[in-house]
C-alpha cells in the first residue's frame, strides 16, 4: 500500500464576491470547501490515476471532520490521527469585478507531543507499507526532526520512503537518507546552498545527494520538466508546450505519477514519463484542480524521455 503523510492539512475555502467594499457588507456569491494538503494531493492524484493509497496525517475539530468527509466523498481513503486543535482554514478570496485573488493562509493549530506520538505509533504499526510519502510543511509544535524519525520508521517497515518538503524539514530528511526526494529547483538550491543554473549543475547536486545515501533525486523545473538522478545514471523528461492555467499541485502530481508507476513495477524511464505527464496535466487545470486521467493518458506519449 502507498501511504501519504500530511502533517499540516487545511480546509481551503474558496469564496467569490463581486467587489470588496471597505466598511460595507460584502455578500458571498459562491463558497466551496476543499480538503487541501500536499500529501492529500498526492493521494487524490493516485486515486485519479486508478491507484490506491491511504492518506495519513493530523486533523482536529469540526473542520477536521469536514476535511475527512470531503475526502470520503472524493473517494480518497484516509486514516487520520485526531488532534485537539481545530484544523486550519485558508481563505481563497476572489473579487470578480477587479479580477483579483487573495490567499489568506492560516498557521493552524499547535500539535501536542502526545498527538504527534499517536501518529508515529500508527505509522510504526503499519503492516503493509510499501511506500511512505512525506509531504509538506510542519504544524506548530512539531520540529523538523519528525521527518528524520518518519524516514527511520518507514525504513524499519521496509517501505520506500519519499520526501517532498522544503527548508529544515528537507535538510533533516536528507540527513536520514530517504529513498527518494522531489525538490523543485528552488528547494534544491536551498538544500545544497548554491544556485543551480545549468543542467550540469543540477546533476552534480543530484549526484552529491546520491553519495549521501539517497537512491533517486527527482528535480522538477516547472515548464522545463523533470530531471531524475539515480545510481544508474540520469534521465530527463520534457512535456509538450501547454497553455498553463495553474501550476498549484503540479509538483504533488509528479510525486503521485512517479510513485504509482514505480509501485506498478514500471521501469524508471516510464515512471518518469508518468511523473511528467501528471505534472503537465495538472498545470493545464485551473486553480487548485488537479490532473484528469484522460489528459494524463493523452500526454503520456508526448513526453520526451532522454538519457543524459
Ligand atoms: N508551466 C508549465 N508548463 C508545463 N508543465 C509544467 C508547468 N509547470 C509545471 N509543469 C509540470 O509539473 C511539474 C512540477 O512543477 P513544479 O516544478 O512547478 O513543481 P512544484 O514547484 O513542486 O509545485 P507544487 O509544490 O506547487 O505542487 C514540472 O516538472 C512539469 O512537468
Ligand atoms: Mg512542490
Amino acid at each position: 500500500m502507498i501511504y501519504t503523510v500530511t502533517l499540516n492539512p487545511a480546509l481551503d475555502r474558496a469564496i467569490t464576491v463581486d467587489s470588496l467594499l471597505p466598511d460595507d457588507t460584502v455578500r458571498v456569491k459562491t463558497e466551496t470547501d476543499y480538503a487541501a494538503g500536499k500529501g492529500i494531493d498526492v493521494s487524490r492524484v493516485i486515486k485519479e490515476l486508478g491507484g490506491h493509497s491511504v492518506a495519513l496525517g493530523l486533523v482536529g475539530g469540526y473542520d477536521g471532520l469536514r476535511l475527512e468527509g470531503l475526502l470520503l466523498n472524493a473517494g480518497v481513503v484516509s486514516d487520520f490521527t485526531r488532534i485537539a486543535g481545530e484544523t486550519r482554514t485558508n481563505i481563497l478570496l476572489r473579487e470578480e469585478s477587479a479580477d483579483r485573488q487573495f490567499v489568506i493562509s492560516a498557521s493552524g493549530p499547535e500539535v501536542s507531543a502526545a498527538e504527534l506520538g499517536a501518529l508515529f505509533q500508527k505509522i510504526r504499526g503499519l503492516s503493509d507499507a510499501g511506500y511512505l510519502i512525506l509531504s509538506g510543511s510542519l504544524p506548530l509544535g512539531v520540529t523538523p526532526e519528525i521527518y528524520g524519525q518518519l524516514i527511520l520508521a518507514g525504513r524499519a517497515l521496509g517501505a520506500v520512503t519519499v520526501v517532498d518538503a522544503d527548508g529544515a524539514a528537507l535538510q533533516e530528511a536528507v540527513a536520514h537518507a530517504p529513498c527518494c526526494i522531489k525538490p523543485n529547483i528552488h528547494e534544491l538550491e536551498r538544500l545544497v546552498d548554491r544556485t543551480l543554473e545549468t543542467e550540469a549543475e543540477i546533476l552534480a547536486a543530484g549526484r552529491d545527494l546520491l553519495d549521501r545515501g539517497l537512491e533517486q533525486v527527482l528535480v522538477s523545473r516547472g515548464r522545463q520538466g523533470l530531471l531524475l538522478c539515480t545510481r544508474d545514471g540520469a534521465l530527463k523528461a520534457r512535456g509538450p508546450e501547454i497553455d498553463a492555467q495553474s501550476t498549484v499541485g503540479a509538483g504533488d502530481s509528479t510525486v503521485a505519477g512517479f510513485i504509482l508507476a514505480r509501485s506498478r513495477g514500471l521501469e524508471v524511464g516510464e515512471c518518469l514519463r508518468w511523473s511528467c505527464a501528471a505534472g503537465v496535466a495538472t498545470a493545464m487545470t485551473p486553480g487548485t484542480e488537479l490532473c484528469h486521467r484522460k489528459d494524463v493518458e493523452k500526454i503520456l506519449p508526448q513526453i520526451e524521455v532522454t538519457e543524459l
